[in-house]
């Protein structure tokens, strides 16, 4: 082949400027593939004349070095998107993954909401608790059976160390710290030592409250928890208190609502009785208040506790306690639009 010839190359090559990535691949193909113009002319350098195949030989050198650079310099046109083909812009936009509050937030929220309406502040305390806390300031008796009603999760033996079984340790700390009036809730997670089954978990959480001031009676006591029950499920929703024991209340109660799935007419989750038991509650024990340092001949009070995921579960219809926990986003992502 002749310099002509040869020199036409190399301008070809060295003035090619690639509109994209397959225009630069043709290119490649052209001259660098395994049939392309350089490639072929390499193989011809056998044939030439051995005073020439040391010079033809550089020239060919020069024509690779020139289509390499080539495909270096435009070598980004390969990463990007082909701008040749434009966006459809008729696609539907990708759609937007909102997450959701787990319904236990919200619920907690939602009963903090509540009782903010009537004065309540919101306290919380530690969820590893020591005996005082959790146990003996409450009125619970050295190795008194009442212990065993909520099974204990223990951390540690003497001094023992536990984790909380009840958010009522978290009053304990409040009325340590404070003189009434108190008017608090302390919502939190709590521990106890259960089988989990449909009903039952080994955590869940609780709203209790305390209320302390002169002359609080039972009546205020109910009060309180119909204002709650109502704005929680509605007015319609029936409440009825029976006799119950905690060591820290004394009277102490059960309050029961309607069911809200039946109405009260009997089905399977108010075991065919149209009630549902909601929470505990009572005066709280002049014990409890002289442990505290708060005067029992002075002031009075009323305490409740309840747990959310009970709650939860009315609410919703959710009739097995361990869906709540299991982060199944098919669950979860029902409450996307619930606040
Ligand atoms: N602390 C009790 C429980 O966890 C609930 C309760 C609180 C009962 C306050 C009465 C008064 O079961």
């Amino acid at each position: 082949m002749d310099s002509g010839s040869i020199n036409k190359i190399l301008g070809n090559i060295r003035s090619f400027i690639p509109a994209n990535a397959a225009e630069l691949e043709h290119f490649r193909i052209n001259y660098l593939g395994k049939k392309g113009i350089i490639t072929n002319l390499f193989a011809e350098l056998k044939n030439a004349a051995p005073g020439q195949r040391k010079e033809f030989g550089r020239v060919l050198n020069e024509l690779k070095s020139s289509a390499e650079n080539i495909l270096l310099q435009f070598s980004h046109l390969g990463e990007e998107k082909d701008k040749s083909a434009p966006d459809d812009l008729t696609l539907p936009a990708e759609p937007l993954q909102i997450g959701s509050l787990h319904p236990v937030s919200i619920t907690r929220q939602k009963i903090v909401d509540i009782f903010a309406r009537i004065g309540f502040t919101v306290s919380e305390g530690p969820e590893i608790e020591d005996d005082w806390h959790n146990f003996s300031a409450l009125n619970f008796p050295p190795n008194h059976p009442a212990r065993e009603m909520q099974d204990t999760f223990f951390v540690e033996k003497n001094p023992d160390l536990a984790l909380r079984t009840h958010t009522s340790s978290v009053q304990v700390r409040v009325m340590e710290n404070t003189q009434p009036p108190i008017r608090t809730i302390s919502p939190g997670r709590v521990y106890r030592n259960e089988a989990i089954s449909a009903r039952a978990h080994c955590f869940f959480h609780q709203v209790e409250g305390l209320y302390i001031d002169e002359k609080v009676s039972f009546a205020d006591l109910k009060q309180t928890l119909y204002y709650f029950v109502h704005e929680m499920f509605g007015t319609e929703t029936q409440t009825r208190f029976r006799p119950s024991y905690f060591p820290f209340t004394e009277p102490s109660a059960e309050m029961d609502i309607s069911c809200l799935i039946c109405k009260g007419a009997g089905c399977a989750v108010c075991k065919h009785t149209g009630w549902v038991e909601i929470l505990g509650c009572g005066m709280v024990h002049p014990n409890v208040l002289d442990n505290c340092k708060i005067n029992s001949s002075k002031f009075t009070g009323f305490a409740f506790g309840m747990g959310i995921e009970r709650i939860v579960m009315l609410k919703y219809g959710i009739n097995d306690i361990r869906i709540l926990f299991e982060n199944d986003k098919r669950f979860l992502q029902q409450f996307v639009s619930a606040t």
